[in-house]
């Protein structure tokens, strides 16, 4: 069974109930989830297929622990893996800068040679500016429960069907 390594950092615990309820979504995969405080080099480099996941903070910034990790990231050969993105925010509040922080760690992995995948359209969502936006589309899911938690469930099966 191929596996699923999912990486995530959360400051206040959105982003981990998400990535908690990505099971569901990979009935046929083996999928572990690490939070990012706790996880090694080692760890990323045991799975074909990962998941990056991140709050974004400040203005643009990247969750606390994630800001760290990154540099982990960067050392790891990431040639032959599969690589998606889930960012968490709030399109209402931060409109300039939304959902950011994935489109950092997108910035930072984009020469390694990793397949990206996963990458999702604008247009179900209302926002000026962000880095997570390639190319027009978002480089991963973007999921807002302040103003569109009505819209999650089905982001998130459309999403991770077929993703890897
Ligand atoms: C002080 C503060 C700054 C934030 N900055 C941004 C931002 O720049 N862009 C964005 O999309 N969301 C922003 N958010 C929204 C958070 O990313 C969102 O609440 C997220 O669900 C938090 O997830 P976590 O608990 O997993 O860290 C901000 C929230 C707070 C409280």
């Amino acid at each position: 069974m191929s596996k699923i390594g999912v990486f995530y950092g959360s400051t206040t615990g959105d982003t981990e109930e998400l990535v908690m309820s990505l099971a569901a979504e990979f009935k046929d995969y083996d999928i572990d989830i690490y939070n990012v405080n706790s996880a090694a080099k080692e760890d990323l480099e045991s799975y074909d297929n990962l998941i990056f996941a991140s709050s974004t903070w400040g203005f643009g910034e990247l969750q606390d622990d994630w800001a760290d990790f990154v540099d982990v990231v960067k050392e790891v050969d990431l040639s032959s893996k599969k690589v998606a993105f889930i960012g968490t925010g709030d399109q209402d509040m931060y409109p300039d800068t939304f959902i950011d922080a994935i489109g950092i760690i997108y910035e930072a992995v984009k020469d390694s040679g990793a397949e990206f995948v996963g990458q999702y359209p604008v247009e179900s969502y209302d926002f000026n500016d962000s880095r997570a936006v390639v190319d027009g589309k978002l480089i991963g899911l973007a999921i807002d429960n302040t103003n569109q938690e009505e819209l999650t469930a089905e982001r998130l099966s459309e999403w991770s069907s077929d993703l890897f």
